[in-house]
């Protein structure tokens, strides 16, 4: 029986992951083990919960206001001896975390074979996004296997020299997650104050956006908001609390903005459903809003996901007040461009992604 260790520490890492670790808890062949790094903690237990996934190791490593040195020393220092004891034949990282990057280093180290799911993804600008472009292509630098979401992504890997008999093309293991989570008699309170107005879903939180970007960003929402009265926009809140101080600073005392506590995986996608436009700076969103035919507004100067662009739902704004304003406003008021970005395209597969990977494995260990 071959052992796979699944480790993953973030929000995003626990959506793409936990399908896996269902899947691969079907199957007789491997003893499949979950440690999280607790890189976030109450975003993370969110999302075990709604999956029903139940780590054998927590590394419990978070603290508030944690920088990157913390994250990195933490989880390297304390996932040498899960390694010296589990001895696994295989370790899956997911993406481009401090988690990922930390996990594949650390097993590099002790020359065990990694998996890297959502590989592939490329700005090629080190700095965009911070740290994560650089997380991702150090994964790749040390894998063995490359579960690559697209065709574009693998030929990025086959640019770089990575063996073609490495990669596999699987979909992305969210529209897995995507298939279960969206309902048709979803109701939800913030969603009922929310009708008979155009709701637009916000969520930021990248480490190069914290400051002046956040700033403008947000100032630039707050006049739309202020400016347009069939407007309403609902903002679950990351748990950073450098994200929340902006936030509260630049949306405050505009009832027609509800910042909430972060949502679990369900409701969310289910507010993406219910939405009428999205304004973001994450990367999962990027993947899911195109699936559901929801106009995004990416509040970001690069993409590591492309095919949402080529598709026609995501659109690059940058992080400027103006532009953005702008592009905001352009949207709710044009209707034919509206209606050319509201289409559901997904370039991420079949929603079989886990079951792939878990094919794969059982081929190739
Ligand atoms: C991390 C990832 C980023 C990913 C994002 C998803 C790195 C370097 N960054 O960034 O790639 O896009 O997660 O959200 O790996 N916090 C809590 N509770 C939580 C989560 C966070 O209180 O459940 C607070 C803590 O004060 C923590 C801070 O948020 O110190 C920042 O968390 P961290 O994981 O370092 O960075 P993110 O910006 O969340
Ligand atoms: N998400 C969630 N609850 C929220 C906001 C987002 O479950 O309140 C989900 C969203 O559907 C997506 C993922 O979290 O799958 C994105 O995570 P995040 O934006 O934190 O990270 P990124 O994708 O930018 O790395």
């Amino acid at each position: 029986m071959k052992k796979v260790m699944l480790v993953f520490g973030t929000r995003p890492e626990a959506i793409k992951m936990c399908p896996l670790v269902l899947e691969l808890n079907q199957r007789p062949e491997f003893e499949t083990i979950v440690c999280v790094t607790g890189q976030h903690r109450q975003m993370l237990d969110q999302i075990l919960t709604c999956f029903d996934v139940h780590p054998k190791y927590d590394l419990c490593i978070m603290k508030e206001n944690q920088t990157l040195f913390d994250v990195t020393i933490n989880i390297l220092a304390k996932f040498k001896e899960i390694l010296e004891a589990e001895k696994p034949d295989i370790v899956l990282v997911h993406g481009d975390t401090s988690t990922a990057f930390v996990t594949a280093l650390a097993c590099f180290y002790m020359q065990i074979p990694i998996g890297h799911v959502e590989a592939g993804l490329r700005t090629h600008n080190i700095y965009s996004p911070y740290p994560e472009e650089f997380n991702r292509q150090a994964v790749d630098l040390i894998s063995r296997f490359y579960f690559a979401p697209t065709d574009m992504s693998m030929q990025n890997l086959l640019s770089e020299g990575k063996k073609r008999e490495h990669i596999f093309v699987t979909g992305n293991t969210v529209i897995d997650a995507l298939n279960t989570t969206v309902l048709s008699d979803y109701v939800h309170p913030e969603i009922k104050w929310s009708q008979g107005s155009r709701l637009v879903l916000l969520t930021a939180h990248r480490r190069e956006n914290l400051g002046e970007p956040m700033h403008e960003m947000f100032s630039a929402i707050r006049r739309v908001v202020d400016e347009t009265p069939d407007v309403k926009v609902i903002y679950p809140m990351h748990m950073n609390p450098v994200v929340r101080d902006m936030a509260m600073q630049c949306f405050g005392g505009q009832d027609r903005i509800h910042m909430i506590e972060p949502l679990d995986v369900i409701d969310f996608h289910n507010f993406m459903s219910a939405s009428h436009l999205i304004l973001t700076d994450s990367g999962g969103i990027q993947e899911e809003a195109p699936a559901l035919g929801k106009p995004v507004l990416v509040m970001r100067d690069t993409t590591e996901r492309p095919e949402g662009v080529i598709a026609g739902t995501l659109r690059l704004v940058g992080t400027n007040e103006q532009t953005i304003y702008d592009a905001v406003t352009e949207l709710l008021t044009d209707q034919d461009l509206y209606n050319a970005m509201a289409h559901a395209t997904n370039p991420y597969g079949d929603g079989k992604a886990s079951k792939y990977i878990a094919d794969i494995l059982l081929a190739e260990l």
